[in-house]
């Protein structure tokens, strides 16, 4: 295990900031605080040490789609864009859906650079049937079961689900997308769906189960979690239930507090994803839920497809963009909220709706896990079409220029990333 100390930082977590270097020996952060020595230096002036980033949803890809992104290839671009922890989602070939998948992964997460925490699916091939056996994956450790890329369409259904979760004490995670008003469309229904003569999909696809669900948490009383909200309305239904005292969280996307169904124009695929890019006044809402805590986290949606599958006319391609290495960058400099907020949206906050509060997103303190991301605020980097460390490079934001870069993360007690680097 390494010894190092953080020297010349501004310590920046739930506690408030304050100038201190922090000290790291054995895995465990030994000492925060002024002039501090021990091991090598990692050069932090000019940056805010953080507790690292914590990703609510992440495709991760492995098993079956290896040629998109693997477990070590995502958790390289996580490590990279400063997260120390990621949710796989259960989407893969065949489905996480059972204990023999949920080990086959979680093996796979012991060469990661940041810890992959695996999410199950909510029903048995993700095929919105019969239930999956939760108890046995949650023996393993999961704590979020979800059937991400569709939503579970028959509600009595999600009612036994919800109260299946809640006997066992983990969350179920919703995509909210009702089927009948989906099915066949790629893109937002509105202006733009209709001058590109794309079959467009209305906001309400999204509200109708955000609807839905909200009355079966009133019914159930099990706790729920939405994933990347989109539009205005979804987002003021999930700040009413909270207000009501309802156990529920969100999460919002990156692409859906930068890009709007505009960015369609060109027929380009890169822009296609789901839920869709909507219109101004739902991003205007995005941005003002992060802004006033409406919405708990900020989730990447990290999703990998191979070139030659996004290069296919835009109704065809798959929906999906990258977002682990940009979502830093983009909440600095889009969403106008003090560094601190930026941070409970990527860190504090998803680590407790992750479950694992207790290794990261948690206070810089003597005895803490060493699970640390260093950045520069000020620096200004120009997003490249690369990919950067996933396989794939489905990257809708080419070219933007942005603010705030990681310079160090820290995952276990072991730089990970040094100097912008991945070290393996
Ligand atoms: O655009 C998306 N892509 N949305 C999802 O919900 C699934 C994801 C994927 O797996 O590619």
């Amino acid at each position: 295990m390494s010894e190092f100390v953080i020297r010349g930082g501004r310590v920046l977590d739930e506690t408030g900031e304050r100038f201190a270097d922090v000290a790291v020996r054995d895995g465990e952060i030994v000492a925060v605080g002024p002039d501090l020595s021990g091991g090598r230096v990692l050069d932090a002036s000019g940056c805010v040490v953080a507790p690292g980033l914590v990703d609510l949803h992440t495709h991760l890809r492995e098993p079956g789609k290896e040629e998109a992104e693997t477990v070590e290839s995502g958790s390289r671009a996580a490590a990279l864009g400063g997260y120390t922890a990621v949710l796989a989602m259960p989407n893969t070939t065949p489905a996480i859906d059972c204990a023999s998948v949920v080990r086959d992964v979680q093996q796979l997460a012991r060469a990661a650079l940041c810890q992959v925490e695996v999410s199950g699916a909510i029903t048995v091939g993700r095929a919105g049937e019969r239930l999956a056996p939760y108890a046995e994956m949650a023996e393993l450790g999961v704590r979020i079961f979800t059937d991400d890329g569709a939503g579970v369409q028959d509600t009595r259904l999600m009612r036994r689900a919800l109260e299946y979760a809640s006997g066992l004490g983990v969350t179920l995670a919703q995509h909210c997308e009702d089927s009948a008003l989906s099915e066949g469309t790629c893109m937002h229904e509105g202006e733009w769906s209709s001058r590109l003569g794309l079959p467009g999909q209305p906001a309400e696809a999204e509200e109708l189960m955000v609807m839905r669900d909200i009355a079966l948490v009133r019914m159930t009383g099990a706790r729920m979690h939405f994933l990347h909200l989109s539009t205005a309305g979804s987002v003021a239904m999930v700040a009413a239930a909270k207000a009501s005292g309802l156990p529920v969280t969100c999460e919002a996307a990156p692409h859906h507090f930068t890009l709007t169904d505009a960015c369609c124009a060109g027929y380009d695929a890169r822009f296609k994803v789901h839920p869709p890019l909507r219109t101004d006044v739902d991003v205007a809402a995005v941005r003002a839920g992060l802004a006033d805590g409406s919405i708990d986290a900020i989730a990447t949606d990290h999703a990998p497809h191979p070139a030659y599958e996004k290069e296919r006319p835009f109704d065809e391609a798959p929906p999906g963009m990258l977002g682990l290495e940009y979502a830093l960058a983009l909440a600095i400099t889009e969403l106008g909220i003090d560094l601190a907020r930026v941070l409970a949206l990527l860190s504090w906050q998803p680590a407790r709706i992750a479950g694992i509060a207790d290794a990261h997103g948690g206070p810089l303190v003597a005895g803490r896990p060493a699970n640390l991301m260093v950045f520069d605020p000020e620096a200004t980097w120009t997003i490249d079409a690369s990919g950067g460390a996933s396989r794939s490079s489905n990257v809708p934001y080419a070219g933007r220029e942005v603010r705030g870069r990681v310079r160090h993360t820290i995952h276990a007690g072991e730089p990970v990333v040094l100097n912008g680097e991945a070290q393996r």
